[in-house]
């Protein structure tokens, strides 16, 4: 049997960074993707066996379509595409520039059409494979501040759906992860108030950690999700549940 290579965007750190540790933990060979934090990658790298990192600007459709002939160039196959990069620029509605929401749509969004389109090839030649997206507790609610991230990660989960019946027919699941608040570099820049405010309105009395998302990732990654598509597994601390 072949190895089972996943791929993890953003994984330099954060959410992603856990989701590449713990797909390893579970026998993947990770393919470690960053932007910026290159040092960041190839420390993590050093410390995953069979690792190698890929560095990728993901908010043009060129630099996705590279990034995954890279991937299955460097292991031979693609068979766990996890989107997780992503980023936020909030703001009120009124003063919301329109060039944030057209970088947020192509980070957040458009990133997830391009490699998903692009690795699908790959995993209908391999006759299966299983793709997950990170989405937010915010794309479900809403959130004051975050309209054009929340939008950004509302339309994830509607793609997923579709894209859960366009490929469940090769072998092929498409699900959502939807975290709550984590603390990672995205929430450290909350003061400890807002942090506490926020901690207050969670049911389970504190925010989560990135490693309480990747073991979700890794169950729909898995064949124990094998009947597990077009859905959203919410990781919240119950601050939303349907
Ligand atoms: N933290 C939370 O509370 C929370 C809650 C709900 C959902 N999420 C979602 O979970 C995912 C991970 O969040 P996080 O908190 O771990 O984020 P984070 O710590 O801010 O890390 C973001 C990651 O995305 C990468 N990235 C950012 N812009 C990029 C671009 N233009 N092209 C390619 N990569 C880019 C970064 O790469 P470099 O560092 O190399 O630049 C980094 O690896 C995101 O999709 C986020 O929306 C997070």
């Amino acid at each position: 049997m072949e190895q089972k290579v996943a791929l993890v965007t953003g994984a330099s750190r954060g959410i992603g960074k856990a989701i590449a540790q713990s797909l390893s933990q579970k026998g993947y060979l990770v393919a470690i993707h960053f932007r910026s934090q290159e040092a960041h990658a190839q420390e993590l790298a050093a410390s995953i066996p069979g690792s190698k990192i890929f560095q990728a600007d993901l908010g043009s459709e060129e630099s996705c379509v590279q990034l995954a002939k890279n991937v299955k160039e460097a292991f031979g196959r693609i068979d766990v595409l996890v989107n997780n990069a992503g980023m936020s620029v909030d703001q009120l509605i009124t003063f919301a520039k329109p060039a944030d929401f057209d970088q947020i749509l192509n980070v957040n969004l458009k990133s997830v059409f391009n490699l998903t389109k692009a690795v699908s090839r790959f995993m209908i030649k391999q006759k299966g494979g299983s793709i997950i997206n990170l989405t937010s507790v915010v794309g479900h609610t809403g959130n004051g501040g975050q309209s054009m991230y929340a939008a950004s990660k509302g339309a994830i989960t509607a793609f997923t759906k579709s894209v859960a019946v366009d490929l469940a027919s090769f072998g092929i699941r498409a699900n959502c992860v939807a975290p709550g608040f984590i603390k990672t570099d995205m929430t450290d820049s909350l003061s400890i108030e807002v942090k506490e405010g926020i901690s207050a309105k969670i049911p389970l009395k504190r925010l989560g950690n990135p490693e309480e998302v990747a073991s979700c990732v890794c169950f729909l990654a898995s064949s124990e999700a094998s009947y597990i598509t077009g859905s959203t597994l919410h990781v919240n601390g119950g601050m939303y549940t349907s």
